[in-house]
């Protein structure tokens, strides 16, 4: 299958390791040779409620029994008023939202981008090194992950600034996480709005509350909360990229809520229909008032996508978002317990079910760990679990919504003896 895969599929995919699934239920995969794995990837945080949940894959069987596709753009259909509702319901926004639809994580950037924009009639946007957006070139401008994501793409979109991200493991500007008021901001306000660009011509700052590729490093609260203040001075808008840390996975629906900041516009896609293809950019109705033939996209707004995140929507609120709490907070308990054991780790951080270990080769110098963290996940794989790598030598973990407490304790076991086998070899 693999060497099938290479004569005929793009080479610019990054598989970490060999796996073909064959099928996969709640937080098991299969393969296709019949090894059975615990997933704590899910697609890269996308099934949310778990492979193929039986009510969601009725939601899907019964809307595609009806009809397809009727094209959101030009037709009105049910699921998509109803889903725009739920999301109304659920937005972290007070006074009315609107919501656009497209059909993946930069889709809904691109959006996002587009509309503060066009709101503003301001043409700059300020985003944070690390932040990972898409790869469409307007997200692919405020992406600033990995240089191999970019180089040989440019000239990008201009107009973009990048501004630290607040990184509290390795903060930008030495303080501890105790006594940290938010320091880092003063780039922005000070480096950034004296030398650069004047704030009166930023449309908006995207950020993602939690950064995914980035490494699953977690913004403090008061970092949002002043970079919320001074949004509002300058009347700039907050997108909050919410395509990996939002729908439930942190215990909230979006991660931003803890904070309590109140985005501007928010961007969803990833977990919010458990798999079936959706990109969301939910705005300020005051935002959100581009006229006929401003955006669009002929598929965006599937309905049987819209079905499959109404149905996610109801699960998350009824029994995983707060499972992904309780979990969460346990699976976290287990990473740190084993700190004393392993030398290797540097930091384990994350909220919910969006769980980040750091690795690194000396705890004093913090020095990346980069191939052993790889090893670390190769060796999980091969002891049957699922993981993923983020930003230069960080392991996430982001399974299912689902996970309970026993496969969490398996994944933690997992994980132990794939540290202590790459330690070993050092
Ligand atoms: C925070 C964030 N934003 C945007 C994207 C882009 O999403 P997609 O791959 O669906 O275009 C990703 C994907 O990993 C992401 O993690």
């Amino acid at each position: 299958m693999i060497e099938r895969d290479s004569k005929v599929v793009s080479p610019s995919y990054t598989r970490g390791y060999p796996l073909v699934i064959s099928k996969g239920s709640g937080c098991a995969v299969e393969d296709v040779d019949g090894n059975v794995f615990l997933d704590c990837a899910a697609g890269i945080a996308v099934n949310s409620t778990g492979h193929s949940h039986p009510a969601v894959v009725q939601a899907i069987t019964e809307q595609a029994q009806r009809f397809l596709h009727m094209s959101g753009t030009d037709f009105y259909y049910e699921p998509q008023v109803r889903l725009a509702e739920e999301l109304a319901a659920i937005a972290p926004m007070a006074g009315g939202v609107k919501s656009f639809f497209g059909n993946s994580g930069t889709e809904a950037i691109e959006a996002s981008l587009k509309l503060a924009r066009f709101a503003t009639g301001r043409q700059n946007i300020i985003a944070f090194f690390g932040g990972f957006h898409g790869r469409t070139m307007g997200a692919l401008a405020v992406t600033a992950s990995k240089t191999v994501q970019r180089r040989g793409f440019g000239p990008f979109m201009p107009g973009v600034f990048h501004a630290p991200y607040p990184d509290c493991y390795r903060c930008p500007i030495g303080l501890e996480p105790e006594t940290c008021a938010a320091e880092c901001l003063d780039f922005i306000d000070h480096q950034l709005f004296v030398h650069l660009v004047a704030p009166d011509e930023v449309a908006a700052i995207v950020i993602e509350p939690i950064q995914g590729e980035g490494g699953y490093v977690v913004a403090p609260d008061q970092f949002l909360q002043k970079l919320s203040e001074l949004t509002k001075t300058h009347g700039i808008l907050i997108i909050a990229d919410e395509v990996q840390s939002g729908m439930g996975r942190t215990g909230k629906m979006f991660a931003i809520e803890f904070s309590g900041v109140q985005p501007d516009v928010i961007a969803i896609a990833k977990g919010v229909a458990s798999g079936m293809p959706m990109g969301i950019s939910t705005a300020r109705a005051s935002l959100m008032a581009w006229p006929p033939g401003t955006h669009a996209s002929t598929f965006g707004g599937n309905p049987v996508s819209c079905a499959a995140a109404l149905a996610t929507i109801k699960l998350l609120k009824d029994q995983l978002m707060a499972n992904a709490a309780a979990v969460g907070a346990h699976l976290i308990a287990g990473l740190k317990a084993l700190i004393d054991k392993h030398p290797l780790i540097g930091d384990v951080r994350g909220r919910g079910l969006m769980v980040g270990v750091e690795l690194v080769k000396d705890r004093q110098t913090k020095e990346r760990a980069s191939e052993e963290r790889n090893a670390v996940v190769t060796a999980a794989f091969n002891r049957g679990l699922l993981i993923l790598g983020a930003g230069k030598n960080a392991i996430r973990f982001s399974p299912p919504l689902v996970l309970t407490r026993e496969e969490a304790d398996t994944a933690i076991r997992i994980f132990d003896e794939a540290l202590t086998e790459v330690e070993r070899r050092r």
